[in-house]
């Protein structure tokens, strides 16, 4: 079963008696623990499809299924305990609580689903600890690091052990280096939980760890072909994570 299907999405935008037609047809469909990812010249719609299959847009024609269950079929209160049950958003700003430490950030939305404080709290320092920050934990955000700041938000959009994540440009505020680490922890916390990801990159190296990449041509969603590439559909081996010097033991 997949986890997000989207089927023959279009969009078109009407400014005045013109319409504009981002996307003419979109067409993808990710299992759990399948990580794709989407590139492309900026303006061509790859923040539109990801907003519509977050159901945080509505297409202008075309189904998207969420575990099978097509979305746009269902009322709003419906679509509203998917996108909050089953999917995690991450994007390009960490737009973390600088009040709050970063186990308050992670825990807060377990918090306001009606959990508990100390399961809320639990799950959040494990989740926190996955991603390498078990030692960060009462740091507000204005204490860490760009790229620990990025982990606590992708903490937050795991907590709640969502089938599904969106990612628009996850690493885009960071260097290098950071966008690495961070993209590499990613990609090893949704194979190890089995969520299915589709992130948003202008960054084709990072773009080439992934299971599959998309782009969006003329308004198409299509495989890309890299030309030095001979086999770009078959899944690419995970690579391994490198140690970071404060890592070592
Ligand atoms: N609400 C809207 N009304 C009209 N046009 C819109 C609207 N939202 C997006 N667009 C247009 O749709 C096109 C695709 O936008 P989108 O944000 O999906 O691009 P993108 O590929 O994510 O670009 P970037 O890489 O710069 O983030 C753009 O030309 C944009 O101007
Ligand atoms: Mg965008």
């Amino acid at each position: 079963m997949s986890v997000l299907r989207l089927h023959n999405i279009q969009k078109s935008y009407q400014q005045g008696a013109t319409f504009f037609e981002i996307i003419k047809s979109a067409n993808l469909s990710i299992k759990s623990g399948e990580v794709f990812s989407l590139i492309g010249p900026s303006g061509c719609g790859k923040s539109t499809v990801l907003q519509i299959a977050g159901l945080l847009d509505a297409p202008s024609s075309g189904s998207v299924f969420i575990e099978d269950l097509e979305c746009n079929l269902q009322s709003d209160i419906v679509t509203t305990d998917i996108r909050r049950d089953k999917i995690g958003f991450i994007y390009q700003s960490h737009h973390l609580l600088v009040d709050f430490t970063a186990l308050e950030n992670v825990m807060l939305p377990l918090l306001i689903s009606g959990m508990n404080r100390f399961d809320s709290h639990d799950k959040a320092e494990a989740v926190l600890k996955d991603l390498n920050l078990g030692h960060r934990l009462k740091n507000l955000p204005t204490e860490l690091s760009g790229g620990e700041q990025q982990r606590v938000a992708i903490a937050r959009a795991l907590v709640h052990n969502p089938k599904l994540i969106l990612a628009d440009e996850p690493t885009g505020n960071l260097d290098p280096t950071n966008s690495n680490v961070v993209f590499d922890e990613l990609l090893s916390i949704a194979k190890k939980r089995g969520v299915a990801v589709l992130i948003v990159t202008h960054n084709i190296e990072l773009a080439q760890k992934t299971d599959k990449i998309y782009t969006i041509n003329k308004g198409l969603l299509e495989l890309y072909k890299d030309e030095a590439s001979t086999n770009i559909d078959e899944p690419k081996p995970q690579r391994r994570r490198s140690n970071r010097p404060n890592n070592k033991a």
